[in-house]
């Protein structure tokens, strides 16, 4: 464990290869209301919404990532959010079940996809919204409950992936899937080098009941504890590869302590999906595994 003083040195981080599945918001908008930041009587700006998700998408292909497509369907203006998509772990894909009816026609959209990409596709029992509230952080998958996914579904997750789950409970309404409020910095390294999951946190503890907080500060006492300021305005629905941390542009204390911790905070602004309350994280779901073999052949020529 890291004494105080290899806590405050800045360790060399190293970006690891991505490959994501993303769905352009050619049908976005607001026009049904299911968490606190959704106003259908407030304007939104589709062509906007889709610039804004372009800059997002140029830059993992920049990173260095590979970013696969789903074909948006009309009528779904929240498919833009694919993190709600699934969870992914070695080419195996636990299909989501939303639990407002506005989104349920998603689900077998993301499950024909992950079909028809090869992807090991276990159909749900259980009310669940994929990668928003499932987070793979070292070998453990963090699970949040509380607004969208069902308790159940944390047995679930944990039966379809053989895996520990942390269950956490989150009790503020804006922050209502675990991706908003918390966000896993580095990379898997655990499994790789047959050794134990080092994986760093940064989350928003407010977010969080007393007993999920404490579970957080036991697993993972060096964690980047997030301000309310830049928790509000969704500074913690980022992605990272490990050094390349991509997060809103208005979360400025973040970004200072993303850097002080020797991280590389990229700034990209979701303004137009805010509205629909998602951010970064949200419109990236992670494919682990399955096609990686190739992307690796990619990566290394
Ligand atoms: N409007 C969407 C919903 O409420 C936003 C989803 C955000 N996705 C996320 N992974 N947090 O379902």
């Amino acid at each position: 464990m890291s004494t105080p003083e290899t806590a405050t040195a800045t360790p060399a981080r190293t970006a690891h290869h991505r490959r994501y599945l993303m769905c352009k918001p050619e049908h976005f908008t607001v026009n049904y209301s299911i968490n606190p930041w959704m106003e259908p009587a407030n304007p939104t700006d589709t062509a906007k919404a889709v610039a804004q998700w372009q800059k997002l998408y140029d830059l993992y292909l920049e990173l260095g990532h590979e970013v696969e497509l789903i074909e948006p369907l009309a009528g779904y203006p929240d498919m833009v959010y694919t993190a709600n998509g699934g969870f992914v772990i070695g080419g195996r894909a636990y299909v989501p079940s939303f639990y407002y009816a506005q989104r349920q026609g998603e689900a077998p959209a993301f499950a024909d996809w992950f079909r028809a990409n090869g992807f090991d596709t276990v159909m749900p029992e259980e009310i669940n919204e994929g990668e928003g509230d499932f987070l793979l952080a070292g070998d453990v998958i963090l699970a949040g409950t509380g607004f969208r996914s069902a308790g159940d579904s944390h047995r679930e997750v944990s039966e379809v992936f053989g895996r520990e789950v942390v269950t956490l409970t989150l009790v503020d309404p804006r922050f209502y899937h675990l991706d908003t409020a918390l966000t896993v910095l580095d990379p898997v390294i655990g499994e790789a080098n047959g050794g134990p999951a080092a994986a760093n946190i940064a989350y928003l503890p407010h977010a969080f009941d007393d007993a999920s907080r404490k579970a957080l500060e036991e697993r993972f006492p060096d964690a980047i504890l997030v301000s309310d300021e830049d928790g509000a305005v969704f500074g913690l629905n980022s992605a990272s590869d490990g050094y390349n941390v991509i997060i809103s542009p208005r979360a400025k204390g973040f970004e200072k302590q993303l850097r002080e911790r020797g991280y590389n905070p990229i700034l990209i602004d979701l303004s137009e999906l805010l509205l629909g309350g998602g951010g970064i994280k949200c419109c990236t779901l992670e494919l682990r595994g399955a096609l990686s073999e190739r992307s690796e052949t990619k990566g290394g020529a």
